[in-house]
């Protein structure tokens, strides 16, 4: 089982390649890349390509990722703003929205335009309206000062090209009282199918999250291969 889901990560998204395997699929387009090639000591990851966006809406996720009970950790009231930061293809946006309902508003931000063309096609399939996806830059979260109670990253901080810029503009954006999540594989579980620079340690996320002007409120480990790291702005 575990080497099916290696298997379709490779032929994805080029992610967990174990040496036997073939080529991995094109892994990126987006300026992101070439950028900072480490950062606090690790690598950053390859942003992942929208070549491999796919990946992003297999079946699978369901039972490892449990997109709905993530969500529901995240105790949203309608109303409020979240900005889905590397929102892929619109794979949380769509729960974060239903989460937040109609009066409320989900900033789904991205660096490639052919994610964010995808989260717009998802839009139209569930004709959820909240939603607004927005181009960004890769050392620049586009969000306005106060403007959000949460920001969620998904499998993305790893491979942010500016970390610092990115969480200094998330802080500028927070609301009193707002909060950061990041979704990470956990890097201290061998068994994880991912390639390493795709994971972190708990340690890791908290060494660079502390600097970065952030305090820790909750680690949720219910996943199997992922954590929950939520933080809100340090005073
Ligand atoms: C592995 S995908 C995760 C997508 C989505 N969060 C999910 O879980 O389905 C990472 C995404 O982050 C985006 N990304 C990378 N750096 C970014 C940045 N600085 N700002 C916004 N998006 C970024 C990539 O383009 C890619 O779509």
């Amino acid at each position: 089982m575990r080497w099916i889901v290696v298997a379709a990560l490779v032929a994805a998204c080029g992610r967990a390649a174990p040496a036997t395997e073939a080529a991995p699929a094109p892994a990126i387009a987006s300026p992101a890349a070439d950028a900072a090639t480490s950062y606090a000591g690790r690598p950053i990851a390859p942003t992942m390509s929208y070549l491999g966006a796919g990946w992003l809406d297999r079946d699978d996720r369901i039972e490892r990722e449990r997109p709905d009970d993530v969500v529901a950790a995240l105790r949203l009231k309608p109303g409020m703003v979240v900005a889905d930061i590397g929102a892929g293809s619109g794979y949380f946006s769509v729960r974060l929205a239903r989460a937040v309902g109609p009066s409320g508003v989900v900033i789904a931000t991205d660096v490639q335009p052919e994610m964010l063309a995808l989260i717009t096609k998802r839009m139209a399939t569930t004709g959820l309206a909240n939603i607004e996806p927005r181009l960004v830059k890769p050392d620049d979260a586009g969000l306005a000062p106060g403007s959000i109670d949460l920001a969620l990253l998904v499998d993305v901080y790893h491979e942010l090209a500016d970390p610092a810029a990115i969480l200094r503009g998330v802080r500028a954006a927070l609301k009193p009282g707002g909060r950061l999540v990041l979704v990470e594989y956990r890097a201290e579980d061998p068994d994880v199918p991912i390639k390493p620079e795709h994971t972190m340690t708990l340690a890791q996320i908290r060494a660079e999250l502390g600097p970065l002007g952030f305090r820790e409120l909750e680690d949720l480990e219910f996943l199997p291969d992922q954590r929950i790291v939520i933080f809100t702005p340090a005073p």
